[in-house]
Parts: C-alpha cells; structure tokens; sequence
C-alpha cells in the first residue's frame, strides 16, 4: 500500500489512532493532513498508553517521518509541548516535518471559540474549544497566518495586529470578554519560532518525491466523515475536511497518487458533542457501550454518545471517499450482547429511507431500522486469525460487508497492537 489514506467512517474517535500506529510500521512517511489539536488518538505500544493530538501516529517507528501537512491548524504551544511529551517517552521528534503553510491557531481563536459557544448557548456545537472554527475561519476570510509568518518578525506583528482589529472590537462588545494585546500575542508567538524552525519545510515537495520514488506514504484522518464540514452533518460539524478529497488537498498532492482508502469504524458508533444521532441509545445498553468502551474522550474527557452501528452512514462514508476497504475497531466490546442490531434503514413522516438522507432535518426525526444479529457471547480479545474468531462474530463482519458494498479488511479486538485479524 503505497500511499494509503486511512480515515475516519463516522463521527470521529473510530480507532483510527491504532489502526495508523499499526500500518505505520512499514511506512516512510504519516501525514496529517486537516484538523488540528480537536484530534485525540490513543494508541498503546507495550504498556505505553500516548495519546496524541496532533503529531501522527508512526512517530514511535524511528523510520518513519511525521508530517503535519498544509491543510492543518497548528497551535504551536500544543504542538512544542506534544513533542517534548514524546521526548520524554523516549520517542525523537527531531524527524518530524511541519508545512510552513499550515495556518496558526491564535489565542484569539481560542478565546473566540469558547465565546462564541457560550453565546450559541443551546445550540452550541459542542466544540473542543481549541479554536479550530476560528482559526480556518481565518483562514478562509485571508486573515490567517501561517507557520512561515513566525520567521518574519516585523510582518507577523503587523497580522496579529490586523488580526486583532475586529476581534478586539467584537470580543468585548458582541462577547462580553476581555480585549487581547496585539503586542503580548505575536511576542509570545515569536517566542515559539527558533524552537519550530528546523521542522518547517515544504512538505508538499517532501511529499511527491517520496510518492514518485515509490515510498509508503500514510494519510491519517483526523474527526471522520459525519464531521466533514462539507459532507457531515452540518453545522454539528469540524471546521475542515477529513474526507478523502481533504487528504490530497491538505496534503498538496494529485488525486492519482492515492492507492487505498481505507475507513476506520467501530463496529458501533459514537459521537462527542451535539448534532443529530439516529441510532443513539438512551438506555442501559447504550450505558454498557460507553462503560465497556471506555468512550470518555481523549481531548476534552467528555462522555461519548454511544448507539448500534449505522450501516446507511457507513455506505455514505464508503461513497463520499471512495473506500477500499473498512477496518472495524472495537468489535470485542460487542461480545457482551446477546443480540446486536445494525441500522439498515430509517424512517421518518416523510418516508423510508435506505440511503443516509442529504437533508439534515430528515436525520433528526428519523427512526431506525435494525437488523437483529445474533452475539457470540465469548470473549475474542484473543482471536488473532479469522478462524479464531466464532461463526456469528464472522456473520456479522460478512454482513457489514455485504451492506456496505465494501470489503472488511481487518477487525480489532483490543486496543493494543497485536490484537487485530486481518480478515481479506
Ligand atoms: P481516534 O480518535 O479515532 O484515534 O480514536 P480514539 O483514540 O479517540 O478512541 C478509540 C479508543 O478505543 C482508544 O482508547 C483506543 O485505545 C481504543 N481502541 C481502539 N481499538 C480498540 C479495540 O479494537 N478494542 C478496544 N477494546 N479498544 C480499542
Ligand atoms: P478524533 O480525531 C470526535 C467534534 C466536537 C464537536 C465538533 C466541532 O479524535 O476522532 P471542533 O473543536 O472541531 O470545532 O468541534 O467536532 N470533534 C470530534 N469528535 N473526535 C474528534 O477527533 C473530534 N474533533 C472534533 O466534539 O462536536
Ligand atoms: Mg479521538
């Protein structure tokens, strides 16, 4: 698989974090390529639990170099502290490669983020408040600044102070919150400068000269597609594109050099924050899900919204980013269920519905449809072949499959390394 794209099928916090620290082993190269600190994925090497936000998985694999693409947004206080974490793992972050396109997550932006959540009040989004909306507002208004602005000291000062010029009016007059100083603000940024330098570059030429000397290059997602801020669920969505047309746009390359897409989705759904949810769970089964899928958030520590699988957002996440295959985390956590139903369609006054609905008031007050599967009711954190696991865990991968109209690749069965079948 030489330049691969794993991504997130759902809404975010699929595995894909282990599912890339996994094929990380044979690659050259791990881009993240939209999305910024929003992001939390665990992954557990030995008995090393690291959770990152923004640096790829594949940093612990000395071969492979990190790349933090242009497409990102980069709070260069999170990113600094994040590789003086791994440092400290015993991990060298001397390797990885920021684009000096990348755009800045500003302390204005985070402020505005909690600001402007607090003033949505009920119909917040339920952001990480890292700043993310802000920022690739920013960006998309060409106000933005980038990582390369920090080496030009007198021209970072004059945008953090245009930068400033409405915000300081809107902060306190729409927001009710303190104004910031344009001189403290691009200071302590400047201060961050010589620390990024060695790792800015232009990650994009990085890029295509690996790809046409026929290097591994892995594209990692980060959120999912429901979250996509084109084809998710909007406005209860990021503020970038996870989706597979995101990777080659964010990362600066042709569609062409793309081999395989590969969807990460658990074999049930979450979701952080709010936005409609058709197969949500108000009872104790969905309790059970978040308790045995330890569904707490990485970043922010939130309980998850937890449900049965979504096979109507599963085809859509195959549709709008062409997967190749799916890689189904977290299907141990399935083993305490009697029975385990998967959406197949949804109905609502207006209809039935087996195709996941372009129109967002549709999916609020929809029903679903379930397929009842029958469990296995074994444990199978062990199963390592296809042929270790039982006939109705495999029943249900083939029919997830079938559903979906795209092969299950690989299942996982705990979080750590080992604990995966390749099924096809
Ligand atoms: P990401 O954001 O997509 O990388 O996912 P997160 O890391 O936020 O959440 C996934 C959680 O599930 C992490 O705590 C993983 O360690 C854990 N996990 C991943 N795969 C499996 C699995 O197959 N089984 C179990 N039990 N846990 C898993
Ligand atoms: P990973 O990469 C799950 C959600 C937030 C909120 C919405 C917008 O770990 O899967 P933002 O701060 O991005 O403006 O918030 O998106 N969200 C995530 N949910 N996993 C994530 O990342 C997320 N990143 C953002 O909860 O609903
Ligand atoms: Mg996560």
């Amino acid at each position: 698989m030489p330049a691969t794209i794993v991504l997130g099928a759902q809404w975010g916090d699929e595995g894909k974090g282990r599912v890339v620290d996994y094929f990380a082993e044979g690659a050259d190269y791990v881009v993240r390529y939209q999305g910024g600190n929003n992001a939390g994925h665990t992954i557990i090497v030995g008995d090393q639990r690291i959770a990152l936000s923004l640096i790829p998985s594949g940093i612990h694999y000395p071969g492979c170099v990190p790349v933090i693409a242009s497409g990102t947004v980069i709070d260069p206080k999170v990113l600094i502290a994040e590789m003086d974490m791994l440092a400290g793992l015993g991990f060298d972050p001397a390797r990885v490669r920021i684009s000096s396109n990348a755009h800045l997550i500003m302390p204005y932006h985070r402020k505005l983020d909690a600001a402007i959540e607090r003033y949505l009040g009920r119909n917040q989004i339920g952001t990480t408040k890292r700043g993310i909306g802000p920022a690739y507002t920013d960006k998309y208004a060409r106000f933005g600044i980038r990582v390369q602005d920090l080496f030009d000291p007198k021209i970072f000062a004059e945008k953090v102070e245009a930068g400033l010029r409405d915000k300081n009016k809107v902060l306190p007059r729409v927001y009710n919150t303190l104004p910031m100083d344009p001189v403290e603000v691009a200071a302590e940024y400047l201060s961050y400068a010589d620390r990024l330098r060695p790792h800015v570059t232009d990650t994009s030429l990085l890029l295509w000269e690996a790809l046409t000397e026929g290097r591994v290059v892995l594209f990692e997602g980060a959120q999912g597609t429901l979250l996509d801020i084109d084809h998710g669920t909007y406005p209860f969505v990021t503020s970038s594109n996870p989706t597979a047309g995101g990777a080659v746009v964010g990362a600066g390359i042709g569609p062409r050099m793309i081999d395989e897409v590969v969807g990460v989705a658990k074999a049930y759904i979450s979701r952080v924050g709010t936005g409609p949810f058709p197969t949500e769970l108000h009872d104790e089964v969905g309790d059970r899900l978040i308790e045995l899928g330890g569904e707490y958030g990485t970043v922010t520590g939130r309980r998850r919204r937890c449900g049965w699988l979504d096979l109507l957002a599963l085809r859509y996440a195959a549709r709008v980013n062409g997967l190749t295959r799916v890689f189904l985390t977290k299907l141990d956590i399935l083993s305490a269920f009697e029975t385990i139903k998967v959406a197949v369609g949804y109905h609502s006054s207006e209809g039935s519905f087996t195709e996941f609905p372009a129109q967002q008031s549709v999916l609020y007050h929809c029903e679903p449809e379930y397929a009842e599967l029958p469990g296995w009711g074994t444990d199978i954190s062990g199963a390592r072949e296809i042929e270790d696991l039982p006939g109705n865990a495999r029943a249900y991968i083939e029919f997830v499959a079938e559903t979906v109209g795209v092969p299950v690749g690989w299942v996982s069965v705990g979080p750590e390394r080992s604990q995966l079948v390749t099924v096809t």
